[in-house]
């Protein structure tokens, strides 16, 4: 068992690194790094894309409109950011807000992967076509936001990335809409480990 000090500790040394991380290209153009931050005991994870303008001015992810966006989020379901666990694919902002190229997404990879088997959490929500790559290769946004898969007991949840509701007016019932269905599985999960181990399948997932 994983104390949350030794947790803490990783993760200090982990923000270092990533830090003065230099493995692709966006190290020249970056004012800071942007590792992630929240609880080291968190029970749900969200992963976003890559760091904006306000995110690299500050080296905190998710500040900016789309980070206002995420708070008003999790306040729907009784969350504050500090209970969770923010991260993004990319650590450093890629210049002008372009989409992060392949090599700089495989670069960055071992750093989430590194925060995820600290983190340990139950739950890992993907924010955004990027995010939700990693976990769902080969699906598509539209067709599985809102659904969950279960792996080595750890629920994979995909949203639309709250940028994308703040843009298309349209999407903020369904974003809020997919938010509410987060507690409810993650207490499902819960449930279902606690009664019978190893279950395939939980309500609300999809296929
Ligand atoms: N968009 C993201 O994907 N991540 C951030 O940290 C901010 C905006």
């Amino acid at each position: 068992m994983v104390t949350s000090r030794e947790k803490m500790s990783a993760l200090s040394e982990l923000y270092q690194e990533i830090a003065v991380c230099r493995r692709c290209d966006l190290f020249k153009s970056r004012t800071k790094a942007v590792p992630g931050e929240g609880s080291e005991n968190a029970e749900i994870m969200f992963i976003g894309e890559a760091p904006g303008w306000h995110e690299d001015q500050q080296g905190r992810p998710f500040v900016g409109p789309a980070g206002q966006y995420l708070d008003e989020l999790l306040a729907l379901i009784n969350l504050k950011r500090e209970q969770v666990y923010i991260a993004n694919v990319i650590k450093s902002r890629p210049p002008g807000n372009r989409d992060p190229l392949p090599t700089e997404i495989a670069a960055c990879h071992p750093w989430l992967d590194r925060q995820i088997e600290i983190i340990q959490p139950k739950m890992i929500v993907t924010l955004g076509r990027y995010s939700m790559a990693k976990f769902f290769p080969g699906k598509s946004i539209s067709k599985i936001h809102g659904t969950a898969q279960r792996q080595d007991d750890v629920i994979y949840f995909a949203m639309y990335h709250p940028a994308a509701a703040l843009h298309q007016g349209g999407l903020r019932g369904v974003i809020e809409e997919d938010m509410r269905k987060i507690p409810v599985l993650l207490a499902e999960a819960k449930n279902v480990a606690e009664v019978k181990p190893a279950p395939q399948q939980l309500n609300m997932f999809g296929s």
